[in-house]
């Protein structure tokens, strides 16, 4: 077996074999240059995306994959634990609010979450932006603080599915990152690999989702339940909506405040109920209900007596960074300018180019351009008009957090551009559109 042959054989539409898959995944892994260069990869990687792969060669590459590193092993904290994952969005910060009100309720949360990625937030890069937090804990550490804590959420490892890092890296720069089985595997690796007991997945759809297309979406889902059930682990897939940003604010220490504001009850809306839905069906894997309306109940009550925040203080303070952020959001990084801006013009909004937003956002500085790039963590927008509002010329329409007024011009300018106002309304989306279980989907909205 040679790389120009499984190359061959992809590019001619032919079925891979689970010898073939396992070769090219430990190239990537190993970095051995005589089993793959890069380019040959990046070839394979290519005819793969413009192929496709079937049910069994998408489930071959996931298995290959997990095990080309370590497997966390969480059997030292008791109880089951439940994981869950964002396909990627704009203002999606449903994992700060979720996982403190999911441990306040007794289910441990072992997480482990990522850094941006495009025109997406990520969540370390958010807790990053208190001051002192560290997201680097060794796994005893990380152990040690869910036994405690009850929640932790941490950096994967570099040693967890190293030939994911590989080839995302590459996919990254070569435009097969839109290819349905490598995101499947590449998500599903690195989930089965972190060793949760049962995965909930928030499937993203729409202008700011990797997936924009609902059937696109809900293919993606229905795939990565079937890779979870053939791995022996419980998995549901919630596809839910990207057509605008999920909270109000859209960068790293003001998606902290969103969180904290919600925690706090200070806030409601979109941010709150997807958090409440993705909390609920993680109550349910973890056998603490027997329905979503029992779960959201449970977390409901967390939110009302405060155990919730009192749990993201505990997390906070656990990993080095300052709890008193949860009492006084002021603490959190301040931008050098803040600027509100009034609508100025009558009319509905009628649609986002949420990509667009999360783009403006990480042109002013929240995200990285090149991978070597620092952030500022005081930065991004507060947007509080969502689609189907009504506006007047004195509406505020979104208050800009800005390291100078050249760029919060700029930043301004695109978000003025991203954001469609006209003479009709339109009805707000549905937060929710379905959900997939290993027995079917239910579509929803
Ligand atoms: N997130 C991932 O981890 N991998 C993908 O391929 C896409 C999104």
């Amino acid at each position: 077996m040679n790389i120009v042959e499984i190359i061959t054989k992809k590019k001619l539409g032919q079925e891979l074999s689970r010898e073939e898959i396992g070769y090219f995944v430990r190239a990537a892994a190993t970095h051995d240059r005589t089993m793959a260069e890069d380019y040959q990869l990046t070839a394979l990687l290519m005819a793969i995306r413009l192929q496709g792969m079937t049910a069994r060669e998408t489930t071959d590459l996931t298995l290959a994959m997990r095990d080309s590193g370590d497997v966390a092993d969480l059997s030292s904290i008791p109880g089951v634990k439940v994981d869950k994952h964002s396909t990627g969005g704009v203002g999606d910060t449903t994992t700060l609010i979720l996982a403190p009100l999911v441990a306040a309720c007794g289910v441990p949360v072992a997480k482990m979450s990522g850094r941006g990625l495009g025109h997406t937030g990520g969540t370390l890069d958010k807790l990053e932006s208190i001051p002192g937090l560290s997201v680097e804990e060794s796994e005893e550490q990380f152990l040690r603080q869910v036994r405690e804590v009850g929640v932790a959420v941490i950096g994967q490892t570099g040693s967890l599915a190293p030939a994911d890092k590989t080839l995302y890296a590459l996919r990254d720069v070569t435009s097969t990152v839109d290819s349905l089985p490598l995101i499947a595997s590449s998500i599903m690796s690195k989930k089965l690999a972190a060793g949760s007991d049962a995965i909930v997945l928030d499937v993203k759809t729409g202008s700011g989702a990797i997936m924009q297309t609902l059937e696109g979406s809900i293919e993606l889902a229905k795939a990565m339940v079937d890779i979870g059930t053939l791995a022996g682990k419980p998995v549901v897939a919630i596809v839910t909506g990207m057509e605008q940003p999920l909270g109000t604010h859209v960068g790293n220490a003001l998606e902290v405040k969103d969180a904290i504001d919600v925690l706090s009850g200070r806030t409601k809306g979109a941010l709150l109920e997807v958090s409440l839905l993705l909390g609920s069906h993680m109550l349910m894997l973890a056998g603490r209900c027997a329905t979503p309306e029992e779960g959201r109940a449970m977390l409901e009550s967390a939110l009302r007596t405060g155990s919730g925040l009192s749990r993201l203080k505990a997390m906070i303070e656990c990993q080095g960074g300052d709890p008193r952020v949860c009492d006084d959001v002021s603490l959190l990084p301040q931008p050098a300018v803040r600027r509100e801006v009034r609508a100025g013009c009558t009319g509905y909004v009628q649609a986002m180019d949420t990509m667009a937003l999360g783009l403006a956002a990480q042109a002013m500085g929240a995200g990285r351009i090149r991978k070597s790039d620092a952030l500022d963590y005081s930065v991004g927008f507060i947007l509080p008009v969502r689609i189907g509002d009504r506006l007047e010329e004195d509406t505020s329409f979104v208050t800009l957090c800005a390291r100078s007024e050249e760029e919060a011009d700029r930043a301004e300018a695109a978000i003025r551009a991203a954001i469609t106002i006209g003479p009709e309304q339109v009805a707000a989306p549905p937060l929710c559109y379905a959900i997939v279980t290993k027995d079917g989907m239910q579509r929803l909205g």
